[in-house]
């Protein structure tokens, strides 16, 4: 055996060691701004994100998304910031290549293929149809709710607005741009039933006991991704290296967790006010419509 080729095997034996402990050192990723992770999120979605509320008042954002995102940053030696927005703006800042990340319990919809990378599933969930105790018995199964009698919500730009679209057709189909104003028209007796994500309806419910889960929706993706900027192969790479670690080493178990036990406390749903407090009237539905 020559050098050459002793240097060879050496040399590939050092490289299957250090591909195996993936580094995602900063520098081998570009991102919109040097040195940070820009994260777009909608924080209207417990337990993903949304604001947990001190004793004093204060906001904090947080969710097992916002986890995974800190997770992600610090795996790549990244400053990790958030942008929140609605999430119709999530999906289209992604789109514009103005932000790197999209962390909103997005579902790799095929349809948004064009606009956006997904990286591979980081948690598992289902779609839910939900309305309010006094009407649950007109709804005894989703057939019911396709009436033209009904009023039916989704969040504006989400793959429920889809599921109310073909699930209730005859329906008046009402699309809202936060989960949160669906749940006020829902308790205030303006919709009828809404299409959302079942542990984001089940943390709704525990705050407010007058929500009833109907049943299922069926949806071909049982689960979330996170949106990432098009192009970008080496984010995308860094990302699934992290989202497998935090699958593998028990942190995304331990961000689930967190964050369920915190969305049953003092939370609030939305976007702050230009003093990044929470608005002192809440009537995001009115804003809605
Ligand atoms: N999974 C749904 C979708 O991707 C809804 C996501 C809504 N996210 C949010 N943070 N409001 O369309």
């Amino acid at each position: 055996m020559n050098l050459k080729k002793i240097t060879a095997i050496a040399l590939g034996a050092v490289m299957t060691v250090s591909m195996a402990v993936p580094t995602f050192a900063a520098d081998d990723v570009e991102t919109v701004t040097d040195g940070k992770l820009t994260v777009a999120t909608s924080p209207d979605f417990a337990p993903y994100e949304f604001y947990s509320i001190d004793d004093d008042g204060n906001p904090t954002l947080a969710g097992f998304d916002m986890d995974l995102a800190k997770y992600i940053a610090d795996k790549m030696g990244l400053e990790l910031e958030v942008v929140p927005m609605d999430f119709d703006g999530v999906l289209s800042e992604l789109a514009q290549k103005n932000v790197d990340l999209g962390m909103a319990g997005l579902s790799p919809d095929p349809a948004r293929e064009d606009a956006m990378e997904f990286s591979d599933l980081y948690y598992q969930g289902g779609q839910s149809f939900v309305t309010v105790k006094d009407k649950a018995d007109q709804f005894k199964s989703l057939e019911d709710a396709n009436n033209k009698d009904y009023s039916i919500g989704a969040q504006t730009g989400s793959i429920q607005l889809d599921l109310a679209n073909e699930n209730t057709p005859d329906a008046d189909i009402v699309s809202l741009p936060k989960v949160t104003d669906l749940i006020t028209e829902l308790l205030t007796g303006k919709m009828d039933g809404a299409f959302i994500e079942t542990a984001v309806a089940e943390s709704y419910q525990k705050n407010y006991p007058d929500l009833v889960i109907v049943c299922d929706v069926p949806y071909d993706t049982v689960g979330s991704a996170i949106g990432v900027s098009k192009g970008n192969d080496a984010l995308l790479k860094a990302v699934n290296a992290a989202i497998a670690d935090a699958l593998d080493d028990g942190s995304m178990d331990k961000f689930i967790a967190d964050a369920t036990e915190l969305a049953a406390g003092q939370t609030y749903e939305g976007t702050l006010d230009d003093n990044g407090a929470v608005p002192e009237t809440d009537d995001t539905a009115e804003d809605a419509e």
